[in-house]
């Protein structure tokens, strides 16, 4: 099954803070875009001419939300974040590719549980639809939001968020988390890190550690604080999930690998009924050489975070610069991330959905 593209218009702009904005878009006529809460949409404005891909969380709650909304702030010098906060006006349309990722949660009335959110800046996206959807439906189940921002004039969804404390009382806490906040502020003063996310959990939240659900999305250094914390505890790493935005920077591939494994193949790509034989040279990665050969695979993100450009090795061996992205079941199910990946031996074929 190949992937979906709608052409989605934009309905609303709001601007939540001073660089941030959130954009609303009508479903295409005759059908609605489906998805769930966490997932992400990549969103493929042209630039300059250009064709360019960047995700973005979905920051509505498919159940709760009657428009899809993405929430996208400025990155410094970054090319799509300002383009689309500077250019984009309501009624433009936009094309996407079908909502995807793993970083999921499916809201079950049965359930009593505890959730804790960890969000840092613009990761707070996916946390607000996750939450959204999960304290309507759960209503046994408690939800716990710790929220790193930079000043008060910087946090993101902050009525919101305090107009759905309001609302569930008892149900739903946010802790909000400034690292330079102004003289008024009375909250904490602190990044999110190991300790101070002890400090969270055990006086704050008063939880049962060991036994929540976690969901954590903003810098990667944020991410591997708060997870140091948590191992202390013991909790499962199943009941621990995580969403990387950032860059994790480029693989410099050593003279070892230069010299034994990496090095010109041909790859075999099976893509919508059809073989595709490709020459990956070496540096390139199995989706640049698809793409050089106009073979139109899907793609976001291009640094293995999002897993839209998943597919399955099923003969020979690949090398992925980066790992993260996939679960230890699916890598050892042999699921790759093209975007990542150098064919090690001949004979790669790779399956693509
Ligand atoms: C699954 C997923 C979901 C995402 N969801 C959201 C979202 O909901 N809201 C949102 O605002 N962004 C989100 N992002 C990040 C988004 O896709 C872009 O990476 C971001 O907008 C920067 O793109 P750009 O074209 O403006 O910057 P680029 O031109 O790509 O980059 C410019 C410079 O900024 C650095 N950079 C790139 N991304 C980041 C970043 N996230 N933080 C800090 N520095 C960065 C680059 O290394 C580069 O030096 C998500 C990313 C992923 C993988
Ligand atoms: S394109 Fe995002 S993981 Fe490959």
């Amino acid at each position: 099954m190949s992937v979906k593209y709608f052409h989605l218009t934009v309905k609303e702009i709001i601007e939540e803070t001073p660089d941030t904005k959130t954009f609303t878009f009508w479903h295409p006529v005759h059908q609605s875009v489906s998805y769930k809460a966490g997932q992400f949409l990549t969103l493929i404005p042209v630039i300059n001419g250009q064709k360019v891909r960047r995700s973005y969380s979905m920051s509505s709650s498919p159940n709760k939300d009657a428009s899809i909304a993405v929430t996208v702030k400025r990155v410094p010098n970054g090319l799509v974040s300002n383009y689309l906060c500077d250019n984009v006006k309501v009624g433009d349309a936009i094309e996407v590719m079908e909502p995807m990722g793993h970083f999921v949660i499916e809201p079950n009335p049965m359930k009593e549980r505890t959730i804790v959110l960890f969000g840092g800046g613009s990761g707070i996206t996916p946390l607000m639809s996750i939450l959204k959807s999960v304290l309507p439906v759960e209503q046994g189940s408690k939800v716990f939001l710790v929220y790193g921002s930079r000043d008060e004039e910087n946090i993101i969804f902050k009525k919101q968020l305090a107009e759905l404390e309001l609302k569930y009382e008892g149900r739903f806490k946010v802790l909000h988390v400034l690292t330079k906040p102004s003289y008024t502020w009375t909250g904490y003063k602190t990044r999110i890190n190991q300790a101070s996310t002890v400090i969270f959990l055990k006086q704050d939240f008063a939880i049962d550690i060991a036994k929540a659900e976690y969901y954590l999305c903003g810098p990667e250094g944020m991410m591997e604080q708060v997870e140091n914390a948590l191992n202390l505890f013991d909790v499962p790493k199943e009941n621990i999930h995580k969403e990387h935005f950032g860059s994790t920077g480029t693989h410099e591939i050593t003279q070892e690998e230069e010299d034994e494994s990496i090095k010109d193949q041909t790859v075999t790509i099976q893509y919508e009924g059809n073989d595709y034989q490709i020459l990956v040279k070496a540096h390139e990665t199995i989706l640049e050489a698809a793409l050089r050969e106009d073979i139109d695979l899907p793609y976001s993100c291009q640094a293995g975070m999002c897993t839209a450009c998943l597919g399955k090795c099923v003969s020979g061996k690949v090398h992925m610069d980066e790992e993260d992205g996939l679960t230890d079941k699916e890598l050892q199910q042999g699921y790759i991330l093209t975007c990542v990946a150098h064919p090690k031996t001949a004979g790669v074929v790779i399956e693509v959905e």
